[in-house]
């Protein structure tokens, strides 16, 4: 395991553009993707970008399967999504519960796009090409958002839809999704 350290708001990596990758294929893109994937597991996070662990490259990792934290969310298939671009499919925006392992303890609202599709390559050069809905399309445009240097709380209008997991929690209004 090569479990990094995740950055929090604040740290100034985390508002910058992330650099595309030029090769694929390579051992230190490999070892990038593997501390991804283990800091996240370790977080017991649907995802994690590179610039949160330091790396500013245009490099996501995210999955949900059975995931005790989402007990009630359909499972996305694990993936690493490099030099990603979405296009939205429809302009149906919905609301729902963020959190991010760089601003923990903290949850809001945010409007993302319910209709998406992705492409990108994998670490290996693979095409990737997916259209998603929901929880899948959230979780995909929160992690590419670190890529463009945004963070969730950027994205919010309310911010009165703002606050710390366990009071929100305790007022039952919230299911989130980090
Ligand atoms: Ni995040």
């Amino acid at each position: 395991m090569s479990v990094k350290k995740v950055l929090r708001m604040g740290a100034p990596v985390l508002l910058r553009a992330a650099e595309p990758v030029v090769k694929f294929n390579t051992r230190a893109l490999s070892g990038l993707v593997n501390n991804l994937l283990d800091t996240m597991a370790k977080q017991e996070g649907a995802g994690l970008a590179a610039p949160q662990i330091g790396v500013s490259l245009q490099v996501v990792v995210f999955g949900l399967v059975a995931n005790p934290r989402y007990p009630d969310e359909e499972s996305i298939p694990m993936t690493v999504l490099i030099n990603p671009r979405i296009e939205p499919l429809s302009d149906q925006m919905e609301d729902g519960w963020e959190g991010c392992l760089s601003v923990p303890g903290l949850r809001g609202l945010v409007s993302r796009y319910t209709h998406i599709r992705y492409s990108g390559f994998d670490q290996f050069g693979g095409k990737i090409d997916r259209e998603v809905r929901d929880f899948h399309a959230r979780v995909v445009q929160h992690e590419c958002d670190h890529l463009d240097g945004m963070l969730y709380p950027q994205r919010m209008t309310n911010m009165r839809a703002f606050g710390f997991e366990e009071e929100l929690e305790k007022a039952a209004e919230v299911q989130a999704v980090e």
